[in-house]
């Protein structure tokens, strides 16, 4: 019988430095060590999916997929918070980790195709979102507008900030980054991440939205679209919960009914109004 708290093993190919606290493994099966979800040296998921990751001696932690499906590398993003990512950021290449999943239900890819897609982004929040950014900038001409609004609390904290600068130049993508508190060269919006909403103009009708970042941003996000005039069922919030199995056998996870590691963590706000305070 196949043991789902088992993880399989990999390696970490690559390690890059986001932030101070933030950094980018890339991850590729351990050959020879039974792996079978890498298909081809590829994992098949949904972006919005996440990987419960583990430490060997330490512990396991969810983490979203950062990358996209279309692409070749699979990229996690993790900010080092406490025992599990500490011990993550101190691994090296080639260093052994395991992982299970992928889990959770991702972004509903097949109902957005023909939209103008919004993506509101803070802090390490922007991880799963890039995800699917990059799933549909390689899939563009399914789609129409993308707009990107991302916030961090200062400029040393935006994560992805050389793909930032490629999104930027792109005639097919709106950017618009802020932070809460500027540098001496920071020459752009300062606020949190809503006060770009008064820049930017969305057709509710087209258009479908999708939040990620810290619990407290969240819910004045979702306000804000509301006020644009974005229907419940087009604004799509990612949610962290603490959990342990991912699976849903725990009880760990839940909102209300709902169990984030298998109903979430990809929420629509019509499914999730009234079933915390924080909505
Ligand atoms: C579906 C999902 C996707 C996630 N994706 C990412 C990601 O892409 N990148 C990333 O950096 N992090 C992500 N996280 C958060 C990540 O799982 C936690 O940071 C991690 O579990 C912390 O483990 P730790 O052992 O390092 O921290 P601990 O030593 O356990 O705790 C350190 C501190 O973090 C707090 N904390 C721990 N877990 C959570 C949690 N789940 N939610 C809120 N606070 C928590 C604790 O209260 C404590 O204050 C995700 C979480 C979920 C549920
Ligand atoms: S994490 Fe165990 S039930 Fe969701």
């Amino acid at each position: 019988m196949k043991n789902i708290y088992l993880p399989q093993l990999g390696k970490i190919k690559r390690v890059q430095k986001e932030t101070s606290d933030v950094k980018t493994f890339t991850l590729a099966p351990l050959r020879g060590a039974g792996f079978t979800f890498f298909l081809k040296e590829k994992i098949k998921f949904i972006p919005g999916q996440f990987l419960e990751i583990s430490v060997f001696g330490t512990g396991e932690a969810p983490f979203s997929i950062s990358s996209s499906p279309t692409q070749k590398d699979l990229q996690i993003s993790i900010k080092d918070v406490g025992s599990v990512t500490s011990a993550l950021h101190n691994l090296r290449k080639g260093q052994v980790i395991g992982l299970r999943g992928p889990f959770g239900n991702g972004f509903p890819i097949k109902d957005i195709r023909g939209y103008d897609i919004l993506f509101v982004g803070g802090g390490i929040g922007l991880a799963p979102l890039r995800s699917l950014i990059n799933y549909i900038l390689d899939k563009r001409k399914n789609f129409e507008r993308i707009i990107i609004l991302y916030g961090a609390k200062n400029p040393e904290e935006l994560v992805f900030k050389d793909e930032l600068k490629g999104w930027e130049r792109r005639k097919d993508v709106e950017l618009l980054v802020t932070v809460d508190e500027g540098d001496g060269k920071w020459k752009r919006n300062v606020g949190v991440v809503t006060t770009l909403f008064e820049k930017i103009k969305v057709n509710p009708k087209k258009a479908f939205a999708f939040v990620c970042g810290p619990p407290v941003m969240i819910p004045f996000v979702i306000e804000g679209l509301v006020k644009i005039g974005l229907k419940d069922e087009r604004i799509f919030a990612n949610l962290e919960r603490y959990m342990k199995c991912g699976v849903g056998k725990c009880g760990h996870c839940n909102i209300g009914p709902k169990y984030t590691c298998l109903d979430g963590p990809v929420f629509s706000y019509k499914e999730i109004k009234g079933l915390s305070k924080e909505f």
